[in-house]
């Protein structure tokens, strides 16, 4: 939801700041801007479309300076165009500023100026800030940006650039993403990490509300009391490559491969001889009484499959929320009870203000996140990190299914502390979680050509139903979603003996069903409801590890794998994955930037 970016040193900054704003494109990408400073003025580039709209328009006509900063959009206010993008001047366009996150009070401060004289060139949020700086300054423009800070409310993360700044420029969150990113007599700004791996690997994360001061040779932090402050230092592990293509025709299919070593980092020093060992989480499962998860999208979907283990081995009530329920709807959550939130990038409003509403409710609060020292990480009683490592295409595999590796590690973890599951079946759980990696990748290369070859034949489908029972329906869920928001065919996910009240209307001749039976206790019950739409005309892609059970009712089969019956999601998953993959590039989709969609959702 807008990827923000900035430098100084002494190298030319418009390059870097385009560079950067590549690996950040994942963020939002309807425009993009950039404003370098040349020691005398901001000059500021900016074009609606891709990154590369931007590129042509700075080709040949590159702003020159060492000091800048850039912006991938997300539209929220205001329609994608070139007025509308970032960076925004102020009146006199002294200042520029690039921004991440809502100004939610910037209709008032919009009167406000303009009681003052002041006019707008674009219908944006930002504008309000570069507006209001200029406003405030006064020549010190620590002053200046305090007191800008007092005046908005909202998330931010915000680079800043003013004229008589020669080489300096001034960065700020709040709610939103920031690292500073410390070279040799040069320093970065982003919105995560990869985007400024080729540069550095040190960083520092501004802490909320804190004031960045960052020039080439130094980075000056400073706190709400206005008081300078020392910054922990964090080296990142992370590969210069993590954001990298890596010979894939599109990060998402790159991402399909990597769940199996995805997996491997998530659970494999946590399966340990002495139990189940959640890194320094204290968490006692006796004491529980309740469990709430609170997720959005896919992360709402590994919550699902995480709600049908936790309950059938630690017998812990749990109920799933989509967050941006959970934090209106009054939930009845005490301090006896768990709120698990699940986010893949720590940073979606919806889950963030879930996690407020939890903590609120004197809930602990345990977050599952892949992004490290993201908000949601960092606002949460205890963290359960899923090493999935950098995902950049917006639809999200590695993500999810590395939640699901982390369930499945809380659940058991539980079940142990009650005493709930006989040792046996913690034996045959553990060892199949422990061997899912070797497994899944196995299963990816098997499943590929199965996944083409159906892609082939329904990619010009209109619409697709995906039912299932228990957790296969969790799995449908996800399944439609993945094919959705790829390929932009309609599609929707029943639980397959909910159809037959009323949207089996919808199914006729050559309908597109996905049906799938992996749970053993559940497939002669998912079988007759499959039987169901066939007779109705539909045609079935059946997803199973019991093929001889059902591919009398079906067109087509996707085969699953023999593994425990509790880890079958992961692969109805990938084997999901691959079949919206290989149907979006039939169809020539955007697959890692799909329309209207941004990678993370920080905004209500
Ligand atoms: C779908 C997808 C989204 C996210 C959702 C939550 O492919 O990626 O549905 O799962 O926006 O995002 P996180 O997990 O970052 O909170």
């Amino acid at each position: 939801m807008c990827g923000i970016v900035g430098y100084t040193g002494k190298r030319p900054a418009a390059p870097i700041l385009i560079d950067g704003l590549g690996r950040l494109e994942y963020r939002g990408y309807d425009s993009s801007g950039i404003a370098v400073s040349d020691g005398k003025k901001v000059n500021v580039i900016k074009a609606k479309g891709r990154l590369f709209e931007l590129e042509k328009r700075i080709s040949g006509a590159s702003p020159e300076g060492f000091c800048g900063i850039g912006h991938t959009r997300w539209a929220t206010h205001g329609k994608p165009s070139d007025e509308n993008s970032h960076p925004h001047y102020s009146r006199d366009k002294s200042f520029a500023v690039v921004h991440n996150g809502i100004i939610e009070n910037y209709l008032d401060l919009r009167e406000f100026l303009t009681e003052r004289g002041f006019t707008f060139r674009s219908e944006t949020d930002t504008e309000i800030v570069a507006m209001l700086l200029e406003y405030y300054y006064n020549g010190n423009m620590l002053e200046t940006i305090i007191k800008m800070r007092n005046k908005i409310k909202g998330s931010y993360a915000l680079g800043i650039l003013h004229e008589n700044e020669n080489g300096v420029f001034y960065a700020m969150r709040k709610d939103s993403p920031l690292v500073i990113g410390l070279g040799e007599n040069e320093n970065f700004i982003a919105s995560d990490i990869p985007a400024v791996l080729p540069y550095t690997r040190r960083f520092i994360i501004p802490d909320e509300q804190e004031v960045a001061v960052i020039s080439p040779d130094g980075v000056t932090v400073y706190n709400r009391n206005r008081e300078q402050v020392n910054k922990q230092i964090t080296v990142s592990d992370l590969s210069a490559d993590a954001a990298e293509k890596d010979g894939f025709a599109h990060f998402m299919l790159k991402e399909i491969y990597e769940q199996p070593g995805a997996i491997k980092k998530t659970v494999h020093d946590r399966i340990t001889p002495d139990g189940i060992k959640l890194d320094r989480i204290k968490l006692d499962g006796k004491k529980i009484r309740k469990i709430f998860i609170a997720a959005c999208g896919s992360a709402y979907h590994a919550g699902a499959v995480g709600k049908y283990f936790i309950e059938k081995y630690a017998r812990i009530e749990t109920e799933i929320d989509l967050a941006s329920e959970f934090r209106y709807r009054d939930p009845i959550v005490g301090d006896d009870c768990l709120t698990v939130i699940i986010s893949q990038s720590g940073e979606t409003a919806d889950s963030l203000a879930a996690l407020r509403e939890a903590k609120r409710l004197k809930s602990r609060v345990l977050a599952i996140v892949n992004v490290v020292d993201s908000i949601i990480a960092r606002e949460a009683d205890d963290v359960l990190y899923t090493r999935a490592g950098p995902e950049i295409a917006v639809a999200t595999t590695k993500g999810y299914t590395t939640q699901l590796a982390a369930l499945y590690l809380l659940g058991l973890k539980l079940a142990r502390d009650r005493e709930t599951i006989p040792q046996s079946e913690y034996d045959g759980i553990t060892s199949a979680v422990e061997k899912l990696p070797e497994l899944l990748s196995a299963f990816i290369d098997e499943v590929n050509p199965a996944a083409q070859y159906l892609a082939g034949k329904y990619y010009p489908a209109n619409d697709a139903y995906f039912i299932g029972r228990g957790a296969d329906w969790s799995a449908a869920l996800e399944g439609a979603l993945k094919l959705k928001e790829i390929s932009y065919i309609h599609a929707e996910a029943y639980a397959a003996g909910e159809l037959k009240h009323g949207t089996i209307s919808l199914i006729e001749k050559n309908s597109l069903v996905i049906g799938i039976a992996a749970d053993p206790a559940l497939r002669e019950k998912t079988l007759s409801n499959i039987k169901e739409v066939r007779s109705r005309g539909a045609a079935v892609i059946g997803v199973t590890d019991s093929p001889d059970a059902i591919k009398a009712e079906c067109d087509e089969l996707m085969v699953l794998p023999a593994t425990h019956p509790a880890l079958t999601p992961v692969f109805t998953a990938a084997a999901l994955q691959l079949f919206a993959y290989y149907v979006a590039a039939a169809r020539g989709g955007d697959i890692d930037k799909p329309r209207n969609l941004a990678k993370s959702v920080t905004v209500e």
